[in-house]
């Protein structure tokens, strides 16, 4: 497919001419966050049959368990719990949650799209940019498809265990290329080695080092609580595996998966597979701890997303809705659940039956 001569493609070029060529974190950051024209700033219609992608936030079942889920959590903190939901897309999931809460709550959206923050505040959710200024108060995080789109560096395995980056820059004919380079920060190499992976010739991998600044920031203002991730990726040691030589970046555009990260930029989305390994390591170190780890299909159900089905004439299609979200063959083994606690706290909502 011929790539699309984006407004944004052409200001990425004329910067990579003047200042030479950029990290591909750089790229990824500018093409879903750029003020005016990334993917994210323009407030795409995220689970619309017309929009870039669906998640499971188009399912009220999914908002219904999570909602389960804060309720149980709030038990162990004292108090109404400040619930704190991240990256809140189009404000249906925030919503639905808020319509199935019944206990004393703040709702509160951490939200770096301004197109987003506006939608989400016209369905009644109180947002945030940053939680820069916001007190440490007792909390339940929660952050559906989020990690996912923070953005990574790609490296790529040389000869004799070297390790190279990618770098997107400007090719002979004017179109945007990847360009092998030094790595632009040690903290890559480091990485690779924290996770013992090595890479061989030509094999591809995204790494992301926004995950610590992120979690770092969350952990200030969550004072006790809980923090509840639900994202596809997996342990490095799969990530990384030859299985991913080609990495696990992908683009998705009108409900299209696309490979080229240069066909529609700032009007497709961007998303590469979460380490969950890094995750658990990073968050650790900060001090948070593991409060469990499984699958989304597990978690819904331990959470009794099975009420949500009841016996009304709409029975049948609430079914297909649980289903879908908990089955091992559909989005119940395509997502993770990890939850972190600070210390003190017991282990998180939905690990049991
Ligand atoms: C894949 S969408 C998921 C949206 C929503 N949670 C859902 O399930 O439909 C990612 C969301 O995270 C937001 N986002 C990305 N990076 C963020 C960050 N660092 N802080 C807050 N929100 C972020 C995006 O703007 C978008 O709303």
């Amino acid at each position: 497919m011929n790539r699309i001569q984006t407004e944004l493609a052409s200001l990425i070029k004329k910067k990579i001419l003047s200042d030479g060529p950029m990290t591909f974190r750089d790229f990824m950051s500018a093409a879903l966050f750029h003020e005016t024209h990334g993917f994210y700033t323009q407030a795409p219609s995220i689970g619309s049959p017309t929009g870039p992608f669906d998640t499971n936030a188009k399912f009220t079942a999914f908002g219904f368990a999570v909602a389960q889920a804060i309720s149980q959590a709030a038990q162990h903190i004292s108090g109404p719990p400040r619930v704190l939901e991240l990256g809140g897309g189009t404000g249906q999931l925030g919503a639905c949650i808020m319509s199935f809460l019944t206990i004393p709550h703040e709702y509160m959206v951490l939200e770096t799209s301004q197109g987003l923050r506006k939608i989400q505040a016209e369905q009644g959710l109180l947002t945030v940019e940053t939680l820069k200024g916001l007190e440490p108060a007792a909390s339940i995080v929660f952050g559906n498809e989020v990690l996912d789109a923070l953005p990574v560096h790609r490296v790529m395995g040389l000869a004799d265990n070297e390790v190279c980056e990618l770098f997107v820059d400007v090719d002979e004919k004017g179109e945007l290329c990847e360009q092998p380079g030094d790595l632009s920060t040690p903290q890559l190499l480091q990485r690779l080695q924290d996770e013992h992976i090595h890479l061989g010739r030509g094999h591809v991998a995204e790494l992301c080092l926004e995950i610590e600044p992120f979690l770092q920031e969350l952990i200030r203002v969550v004072r006790p609580g809980y923090i509840i991730f639900v994202d596809y990726g997996d342990k490095a040691s799969n990530i990384y595996s030859y299985r991913h030589r080609n990495g696990t970046l992908r683009c998705y555009y009108q409900q299209q998966h696309i490979h080229d990260s240069f066909f529609a930029i700032g009007e497709q989305d961007m998303t590469a597979d979460v380490d969950f390994t890094a995750v658990v390591s990073k968050a650790t170190a900060l001090g948070l701890e593991l409060a469990g780890w499984t699958s989304q299909g597990t978690w819904l159900t331990n959470l009794g997303i099975q009420q949500y089905v009841g016996t009304g004439r709409d029975s049948l299609s609430r079914q297909r809705e649980v289903d879908l979200l908990t089955g091992k063959a559909s989005l119940g083994s395509t997502f993770d659940v990890l939850m972190f606690k600070t210390h003190g706290l017991p282990d998180g909502p939905g690990l049991h039956p």
